[in-house]
């Protein structure tokens, strides 16, 4: 399986925060917010991956994450000249693509809980359909919102309901098979001309093919959408980090835990940036 991170967009929400930034590379507390999904894809063994962000961006990107062969992986990237949904992702993305089976995160998406990495490992290895989770949330109307029947089969998907039929939302990370460029193809644009992920999930609902994993209360799903949904995640990140000493999303943790990476390429990522505290971990780590 080969992952996308999808990074684009306008982040209008974020004004004046993000004119002139990526809203994706802007830090939750100590590391820049598309870290937290890149460690998602990297927990759940995917290797090969994309990142799809806006032209003027690109550059900023390719600084930060390189070509990924100091955390053990491959890192690509495609740009998006246009906001045209989430499901565009599969166009942009489909040389990317080939053959393989394909997990999407957007990058503004946190999810942090025990057992998260054996929860998204057990999803990667799909080899027909689709897989996407849900989370209780008390704003449902934000999201794409699934409902199930009495014996927790999943009967419904809307994206962002007036009235929605439940408080289940989908977060923003999905794992298909290969057929899922073919469904986006034949996709119309919605009323906001956007091609719509819900669309896709209805369409591998309606063929029978749609696995909705509930997530429980032990998962944290975080927004970042607003100001104040961004300084409750950096607050959500330090408070467990300083109590536990164990970080959130450090990739190059994962990469040298998911054996990516030797000790002594940890130790060599530490050093230079050994005036953080994030470095420190990293150098610690590899002492150990
Ligand atoms: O976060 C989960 C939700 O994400 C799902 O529950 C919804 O079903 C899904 O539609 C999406 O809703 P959002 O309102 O959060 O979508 P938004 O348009 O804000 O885009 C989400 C991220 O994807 C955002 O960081 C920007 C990026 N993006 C979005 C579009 C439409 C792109 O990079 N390119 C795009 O064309």
């Amino acid at each position: 399986m080969k992952g996308i991170i999808l990074s684009g967009g306008r982040a209008t929400r974020l004004f004046p925060a993000t004119i002139s930034v990526s809203k994706q590379l802007l830090p939750v507390y100590d590391k820049p917010m598309i870290y937290y999904p890149l460690s998602i894809l990297m927990l759940a063994e995917i290797r090969d991956i994309l990142v799809i962000t806006n032209p003027e961006f690109l550059p900023l990107y390719k600084r930060l994450l390189m070509d990924g062969s100091h955390l053990g992986i491959t890192i690509t990237y495609k740009e998006q000249t246009q906001p045209r949904g989430i499901a565009d992702a599969f166009l942009v993305g489909e040389e990317f693509i080939g053959n393989s089976n394909i997990s999407l995160i957007l990058g503004d998406n946190l999810v942090f809980g025990q057992n998260f990495g054996a929860t998204v490992r057990k999803a990667a290895q799909i080899k027909e359909g689709a897989v996407v989770f849900a989370y209780p949330v008390r704003n449902p109307k934000a999201f794409g919102v699934v409902e199930f029947d009495k014996t927790g089969k999943a009967i419904s998907i809307e994206e962002k309901p007036e009235k929605p039929k439940s408080n289940w939302a989908i977060p923003g990370l999905y794992f298909y098979d290969n057929q899922v460029v073919d469904v986006v193809k034949k996709l119309k644009p919605s009323l906001r001309g956007e091609l719509e992920i819900t669309d896709v999930n209805k369409e591998y609902l309606k063929m029978g093919r749609l696995n909705v994993i509930p997530l429980g209360r032990g998962v944290a799903w975080l927004d970042t959408g607003t100001p104040e949904g961004l300084l409750e995640a950096s607050n959500f990140v330090a408070a467990i980090q300083k109590r536990q000493g164990f970080y959130i999303s450090c990739i190059e943790e994962i990469a040298y835990r998911m054996g990516y990476i030797t000790k002594e390429q940890l130790f060599e990522l530490g050093k230079k940036q050994e005036k953080t505290e994030y470095g420190k971990y990293l150098i610690e780590l590899a002492g150990e």
